[in-house]
């Protein structure tokens, strides 16, 4: 069995350790290489199609549907094409408002999750082309979907997703571009920096590997923890989200994710005395606005781990931990930002003896409705 994970002791932290080759194994033949653009041969889009989009659904589940929320992000700040991004078992039953040109992406690890199939499904029947990002080449998702990206995480064994995520949110990056390039919103000289930052994110993934053993160190404080917090805004504040259901699908452990502005209209009240913070600051443009309110947690008591680019030695001024990622394009800072999020949940459920890849009640696939 040992061998199977590779010499490591749960399929998660293989996994985790695998990130770097998935998103090298999705970006591989699709960009170009002298970074002049993306190519995406898999998609039909032509030119015309691709220039009369106007409004993006995403639909998802779980941590798929983290993965879209940077999506929203990325594509909105560089395509400029509105995006929602919705919970595929909300979305079905909605009624959603689409226009003639509305373009439907969904995404899933395994391309079998009921509710995202049968969102998929009545958009179809609607008329609305479906994009489907799925790690399961022969999944129904695949199979049925008008379009296939596909991540090239390779199978993913651990019941809490990883690899997935990281490589959803690559394959999201190659669609913004391409949205973004094809439409005029981006120059040529603004593709080629975006493809180079995109095609470092791999070596990134593996540097902030080596934050295992802080990651360990501090997991120690959450073996007690009953709540804990994560905080950040934009782009942070979906990693955020995603960091704290690690946390909950592992390690048990009650986690809230906030968007940091809001703090103070609930969640402050719950701050007392040595409740662990996650404070994500990897946005410049945000950096002020978001100490501003590690400070507020802080001056209750809170222990806070704060996470920001490398060479940002400011945070410690504020903060009792700094975990540091090395640099990027803010836009591109989830791929490093959600590693030590996934190692700290994978290190708490470890130290509170919990079955890791199996987590109690949970299904790595939900194909119930
Ligand atoms: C389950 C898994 C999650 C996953 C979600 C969506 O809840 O435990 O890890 O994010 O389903 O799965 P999908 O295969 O559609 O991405």
């Amino acid at each position: 069995v040992s061998a199977e994970r590779g010499g490591y002791p749960h399929f998660m932290l293989k996994e985790i350790h695998e990130q770097p080759k998935a998103v090298r194994d999705t970006l591989r033949g699709r960009v170009a290489e002298d970074l002049s653009g993306v190519t995406l041969d898999e998609i039909g889009f032509d030119e015309a199609f691709t220039k009369s989009v106007d409004r993006i659904h995403i639909i998802a589940c779980g941590t798929s549907w983290h993965a879209g929320l940077v999506g929203k992000a990325v594509i909105e700040q560089y395509a400029r094409i509105p995006v929602d991004v919705e919970i595929a078992s909300e979305y079905r039953y909605r009624n959603p408002i689409y226009t003639p040109n509305t373009l439907a992406i969904v995404i899933s690890q395994s391309g079998e999750t009921a509710d995202t199939l049968a969102a998929m499904r009545e958009m179809q029947s609607k008329g609305v082309r479906v994009l489907a990002i799925t790690n399961v080449v022969g999944s129904s998702a695949a199979r049925e979907a008008d379009d296939v990206i596909v991540t090239w995480a390779g199978p993913e064994i651990a019941v809490a997703s990883t690899k997935a995520y990281t490589t959803q949110i690559t394959a999201l990056y190659l669609l913004a571009i391409h949205f973004a390039h094809v439409r005029g919103n981006l120059n040529d000289a603004g593709v080629h920096e975006l493809l180079e930052a995109l095609a470092a994110l791999p070596q990134l993934a593996e540097q902030v590997l080596d934050t295992a053993p802080q990651l360990k160190s501090f997991a120690r404080r959450y073996v007690e923890a009953t709540d804990t917090f994560f905080i950040g805004r934009g782009i942070d504040y979906a990693v955020a989200l995603e960091g704290a259901l690690k946390l909950k699908e592992i390690s048990y452990i009650h986690a809230e994710a906030y968007a940091a502005g809001e703090l103070k209209h609930g969640t402050l009240a719950l701050i007392t005395d040595g409740v662990p913070v996650i404070g994500i600051a990897t946005q410049p443009d945000l950096y002020e606005k978001t100490v501003s309110n590690i400070v507020e947690v802080k001056a209750r008591g809170a222990f806070v781990l704060g996470m920001t680019w490398v060479g940002n030695d400011d945070l410690e001024k504020t903060v009792d931990e700094v975990i540091y990622l090395p640099k990027t394009l803010p836009a591109l800072a989830p791929i490093a930002a959600v590693i030590p999020l996934q190692l700290l949940a994978y290190y708490a459920a470890v130290a509170r003896g919990n079955d890791v890849d199996k987590p109690r009640n949970l299904a790595k696939s939900v194909t119930v409705e």
